[in-house]
């Protein structure tokens, strides 16, 4: 249905501080897929361009140079017919509830607004309706207890509900979801995450679940594809079983190894986290090479300059030109 390809995206960096503009390149050489009613798992550390991404998928930035096509139609280059399509078919759930509503319009006033977008002139009693309809899917009855209230008289859940319910007014097929649960608490989680998996199942909708959290990845995406990024670049990508028991980037074994295990009798068994330092790469001073080399163990000099192409084991995509060298986790 979508398809990323060779996406690039940069920024300019301008200002009092910087006495010649700079560009922080924070996405690079980015290809993706996402089939028909397939979730995929984008996970990787804060501001490694999660976001970005997002942004890009739903068309709310133009990337530097590639391209982003959806059902093989470049969506920077459709009539303005299919670009409202397509603004109604890919959706945005952003990463904070709070300032995705209008926080002077009620509930009621946000998700009608919503379905007359999706349903021009449509009638008093069917919006009714429909509100009614969106309101009971994603779980917020009953209705009159939300439904005249403003944001900030809801739970950080229920505002992702919300988010949620006017996303689905528009009929979407695919839904880019920024951390819809990062802010919403532990107890809290499972009830947001089985409502995309119920909408994924029953209304047969694509979801790209961005998250810095390997657990909810794992469970989202169970049966699914994970994409680990590391500072802009996709450093693996494949089925989300084997990348998350038998990693094979060194950094999406690092990041494996520092998920905190409760049972005691297993804590431990992966040794400590196989980083070299924490410095960073500068998202400005970087060259083609591999952005995780100045943290890797397993680099060498070539690594942090040649470009680094990807190899496949497993049915995964591994970007490391050192692969050999990296232990094989059984
Ligand atoms: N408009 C912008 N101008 C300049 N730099 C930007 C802009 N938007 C994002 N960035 C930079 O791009 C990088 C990636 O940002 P992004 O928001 O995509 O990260 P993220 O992976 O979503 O992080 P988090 O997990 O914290 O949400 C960051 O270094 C950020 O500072
Ligand atoms: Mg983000």
């Amino acid at each position: 249905m979508l398809e990323l390809k060779n996406i690039n995206m940069s920024f300019a960096l301008k200002g009092k501080f910087f006495q010649t503009e700079k560009r922080a390149v924070v996405i690079r050489d980015f290809d993706l897929t996402i089939g028909d009613d397939e979730i995929i798992a984008v996970v990787g550390e804060s501001g490694c361009g999660k976001t970005t991404i997002g942004k890009i998928v739903t068309g709310l930035l133009a990337p530097t140079s590639g391209e982003v096509l959806f059902n093989g139609e470049n969506i920077r280059r459709t009539k303005r017919n299919n670009k409202s399509d397509y603004r109604r078919n890919v959706q945005f759930i952003q990463q904070d509830s709070y300032a995705a509503l209008n926080p002077v319009k009620t509930i009621h006033q946000s998700l009608c607004a919503a379905i007359e977008i999706a349903e021009k002139g449509i009638s008093k009693e069917k919006k009714q309706q429909r509100l009614e309809e969106l309101m009971g899917f994603v779980g917020l009855t009953p209705i009159e207890h939300f439904v005249f209230k403003y944001p900030h008289q809801l739970s950080g859940g229920q505002r992702q509900r919300v988010l949620m319910a006017r996303a689905l007014a528009l009929n979407p097929k695919l839904i880019v979801a920024d951390e819809p649960v990062s802010m919403i608490d532990v107890s809290l989680r499972i009830a947001i995450l089985k409502l995309i998996e119920k909408l994924n199942r029953e209304l047969k909708i694509a979801f790209i679940y961005i998250t810095h959290d390997l657990a909810t990845a794992k469970y989202i995406a169970d049966k699914g594809r994970i994409c680990v990024m590391y500072l802009g670049d996709i450093v693996e990508l494949g089925n989300i079983d084997e990348v998350l028991f038998h990693p094979k980037h060194p950094y999406t074994q690092a990041l494996v190894t520092a998920v905190p295990v409760p049972d005691p009798s297993y804590r431990g068994t992966r040794g400590e986290i196989p980083v070299k330092g924490m410095e960073m790469t500068k998202l400005t001073e970087r060259g083609r090479g591999c952005s995780f080399a100045p943290r890797c163990p397993y680099a060498t000099e070539e690594c942090s300059q040649e470009d680094i192409p990807y190899v496949e084991i497993n049915g995964v995509k591994v970007k490391c030109r050192n692969i050999e060298e990296v232990p094989v986790w059984t």
